[in-house]
């Protein structure tokens, strides 16, 4: 199994492999013209010409950058095709000179294996602002917000309340 960057045809089987896991929430849902607008966000993973998995790599700003609608197809689950994927991701943010990628995720297992740790929601106030605050289940989300690498020292905020925590900055 090898990824590539996405291509304008892979648009259609990059939807019908979200929407196989958007009709019960484990994903976002994004519409056929979504993907067409942002393929150039995704990466796909083959195997023997066919098109087995994507994910994409959305941009905030110069440092960082969200992992989203990873999804494998079904029947090849286990087979490393969500590892290599990952990975064909972080080559992109390396490429990008991002510092940083985070991500939210009901699958922290998976994510923690690639080098991802578990951070609190309020360290990515960009996603919080763009995503959260229309989002239904703002008030009881179960997902879990983590980033990978490093958060440095020097980003240490203290805040008010919270003496603990760490602002990521885009
Ligand atoms: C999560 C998903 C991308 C994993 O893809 P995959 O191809 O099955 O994963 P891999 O085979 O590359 O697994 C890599 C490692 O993670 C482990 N792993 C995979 N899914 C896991 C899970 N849900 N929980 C815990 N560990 C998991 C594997 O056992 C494997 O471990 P190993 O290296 O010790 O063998 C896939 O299950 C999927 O598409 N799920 C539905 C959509 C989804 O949840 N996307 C993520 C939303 S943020």
């Amino acid at each position: 199994m090898q990824t590539r960057r996405a291509i304008l045809p892979d648009a259609p089987r990059i939807y019908e492999l979200i929407s196989q896991y958007s009709d019960d929430g484990t994903l976002l849902p994004r519409t056929q013209q979504d993907i067409f607008e942002n393929v150039r966000d995704f990466v796909v993973v083959e195997d023997k010409g066919r098109v087995v998995g994507c994910a994409a790599l959305h941009f905030y700003g110069l440092s960082l950058a969200e992992v989203r609608s990873v999804a494998v197809d079904v029947e090849y689950h286990g087979r490393h095709a969500g590892s290599t994927l990952i990975k064909g991701l972080m080559a992109e943010a390396k490429y990008h000179k991002v510092q940083r990628v985070f991500l939210f995720t009901r699958v922290p297992e998976f994510f923690g294996r690639m080098g991802f740790t578990v951070v609190p929601h309020d360290l990515l106030p960009e996603k919080v602002h763009k995503d959260c605050i229309v989002c239904l289940r703002r008030h009881c989300c179960d997902e879990i917000a983590m980033v990978h690498g490093r958060v440095p020292l020097h980003e240490l905020t203290r805040r008010s309340g919270n003496r603990n925590l760490v602002t990521i900055q885009g």
